[in-house]
């Protein structure tokens, strides 16, 4: 199967688990799983929400498919999940290391992408999936994992009674 048939059978299963589930904790669940379990090279997906506290606001783990992460709270102005949020833009690194503000996960990570959830305009979370495998977010798969996010950001504005 091309990538592109791929892409779109999974933008497909997405568009049922956005109309079967029944919380946002379901749809991030279903998402994960499909995409870990799906796509070959996305080793770690998680969505990460966020949440206002005291001192500010931060990012907090969410579902996750794939080894426990150290980072389970990330302030806005940490990491490549921190850019991600406070700029409003995904961010695509192929190569980690050569990225300073890369907040490492695990040994074997070797490219990663974060997308923005957006909900009536707002950043609320975003989606961030790392690979083993250098530079394995295409164009394709941005407009993937980007599809993933805004499906979230439509379940939060209109969820299911
Ligand atoms: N690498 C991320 C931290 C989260 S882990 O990848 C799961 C970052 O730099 O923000």
């Amino acid at each position: 199967m091309s990538p592109a048939a791929k892409a779109e059978e999974v933008r497909k299963s997405v568009d049922v688990l956005l109309s079967s589930s029944k919380s946002a904790e379901q749809l991030m669940k279903g998402v994960v799983k499909l995409l870990h379990e799906t796509m070959l090279k996305y080793n770690w997906v998680g969505f990460y929400m966020l949440e206002t506290e005291v001192q500010g606001p931060v990012l907090v783990l969410g579902p996750f498919e794939g080894a426990m992460t150290p980072h389970t709270r990330i302030p806005l102005n940490q990491g490549i999940c921190g850019a991600a949020a406070s700029s409003g833009k995904t961010v695509v690194v192929d190569d980690v290391q050569s990225d300073p503000r890369y907040l490492a996960c695990s040994l074997e990570t070797k490219s990663e992408i974060v997308a923005p959830i957006f909900a009536r305009g707002k950043v609320v979370g975003e989606l961030d999936i790392d690979s083993h495998f250098p530079a394995a977010f295409s164009l394709e798969d941005r407009q993937l994992v980007e599809y993933c996010a805004a499906a979230v950001g439509r379940y939060l504005e209109n969820p299911r009674p």
